[in-house]
């Protein structure tokens, strides 16, 4: 047996602050100890917390490692993508396997698992994306509940001709979860609509990345969210999980569904709190391809980011994850040049989600305790990997991060340690550094030094959503 204590910290809980020794034994956190009375226990290791808050190692609930996806793949591999995780004092990720439409989703299903095992330097489970919802695809869902640790399923209402369901299919699957207790997430944008706007503006010769944003309008995410929200009614109260929120609209018909008691929630991402259309996807010449996403960044000119903020402190916006889906610069971005629609969407930020969101709170944007709770306590709730993640007491697996709140961290491409050419970020200044990070209680990243493994990283096997009313 190996012990390890990590003392003189303050954990940060979703309740308050308190100073407080955690002791690990192997890969489980077995007491939490006033200070000092942990001088008592004889440990094999250390930890010196000393100034530094103690956090549950962080849950990035949307992640696309390797994912095939406009014509090439997400650049950063299970092991490169879990090793950036780990930096930014990320321990568990849930990624997405893809079923595309007619192909079987349990072999797709075990696709992924080849992909990722053996291969994460932090645990990991799976959502399944449905690309095509029939009556086989239905029936895996009641296979991958009880047998298979999935829990959740996503499905698009954008990308016509690739991932995109039609009402009706929306419908089938929102019964079938209602019936075996599923979270159904939601990629809420009105995809039809959103290929004519496309074409008219191809058509009329505005091909530079700006018009990715242009041609993807906030109403359309709110009608695209409302539109989700009456299916998720009608189909019995589905629990409705709505993904990368990033328009004041969509986020208002979420509200207005939670205080009507409905089992809607959101999340949204730290790239629609910070950047912007004008300034990022709006950026001369081809540089705004590095910011082309969907949802895609909204106007500065309107409240969305303060509204996104807001939701965030009301629980409106339940969790912040990253829909981490990297693709770089010069060979991947390079492919919309001329034409937006071919830009491959997607940014990636699985190593910076924890800092971004501290930001939030040295900027009185959130508080230290809605800084846990959005970025590790309920994502491990809302995905059932509850009290095993996301939360700091005994009996939970030993992820932990030593954050030190009067370092800082300097976002960069040349240092950041993600299979990419550039950073969303490049250049930003964060008040806050990862200092340690603990995965099942091995020390996996020490003071910018990483002492993981690929493969210590596990499947995680996922309940139901533990965050219902
Ligand atoms: O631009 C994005 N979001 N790429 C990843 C796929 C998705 O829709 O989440
Ligand atoms: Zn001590
Ligand atoms: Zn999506
Ligand atoms: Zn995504």
């Amino acid at each position: 047996m190996s012990r390890v204590l990590v003392h003189g910290g303050e954990v940060v809980s979703t309740t308050g602050t308190t100073p407080t020794d955690v002791l690990v034994e192997d890969e489980r956190i077995v007491a939490l100890l006033a200070p000092g009375t942990a001088d008592l226990f004889t440990v094999d290791e250390r930890i010196d917390a000393a100034g530094c808050y103690v956090l549950p190692g962080g849950v990035d609930v949307h992640t696309h490692m390797e994912m095939p996806f406009g014509g090439t793949q997400a650049s950063d591999t299970f092991e490169t993508g879990t090793r950036a995780a780990a930096f930014g004092g990320t321990t568990t990720i849930v990624d997405f396997a893809v079923q595309r439409t007619g192909e079987d989703v349990e072999e797709s299903l075990a696709a992924w698992h080849a992909k990722a095992e053996g291969n994460c330097a932090v645990d990991y489970g799976f959502h399944v994306i449905l690309g095509g919802v029939d009556e086989a695809s239905l029936k895996a869902m009641d296979t991958l509940v009880a047998h298979e640790g999935i829990s959740s399923f996503k499905l698009f209402m954008a990308y016509p001709g690739v991932f995109k369901s039609d009402d009706g299919q929306i419908l089938r699957a929102m019964q079938r979860a209602t019936d075996n207790g599923a979270t159904i997430m939601m990629h809420a944008e009105n995809g039809t609509a959103i290929d004519v706007l496309v074409q008219q503006a191809l058509a009329a010769g505005n091909t530079d990345p700006v018009w990715h944003g242009l041609t993807r309008p906030a109403a359309l995410e709110g009608e695209a969210t409302n539109r989700a929200i009456a299916l998720a009614e009608v189909a019995g109260g589905t629990p409705l999980y709505i993904v990368h929120v990033s328009a004041s609209q969509a986020l208002e018909r979420i509200a207005a569904a939670r205080g009507e008691g409905r089992n809607v929630f959101a999340e949204t991402c730290p790239q629609y709190l910070y950047l912007t259309l004008e300034d990022h996807l709006g950026a001369p010449g081809f540089e705004g391809a590095k910011y082309a996403c969907s949802t895609p960044l909204r106007s500065k000119h309107e409240p969305h980011a303060r509204d996104l903020w807001r939701g965030l402190r009301t629980d409106d916006l339940a969790v912040v994850s990253t829909d981490h889906c990297p693709f770089c610069f010069n060979d991947q971005k390079t492919l919309g040049r001329g034409d937006f629609s071919k830009i491959p969407n997607g940014l990636g930020l699985v190593e910076h989600r924890v800092d971004l969101v501290h930001q939030g709170v040295v900027d009185g944007n959130l508080s230290l305790q809605r800084w846990v709770e959005t970025c590790a306590t309920t994502p491990a709730r809302m995905f059932g990997m509850y009290p095993k993640k996301g939360v700091v007491a005994p009996g939970s697996d030993a992820d932990l991060v030593v954050y030190d709140p009067r370092a800082t961290t300097t976002v960069s491409a040349t240092t950041h340690h993600m299979n990419l050419d550039h950073s969303a970020f490049e250049g930003a200044v964060l008040q806050g550094q990862v200092r340690t990070v603990l995965s099942r209680g091995r020390t996996v990243v020490d003071r910018g030094q990483y002492l993981g493994a690929k493969g210590h990283g596990r499947y995680v096997r996922r309940g139901l959503s533990q965050y219902l009313r």
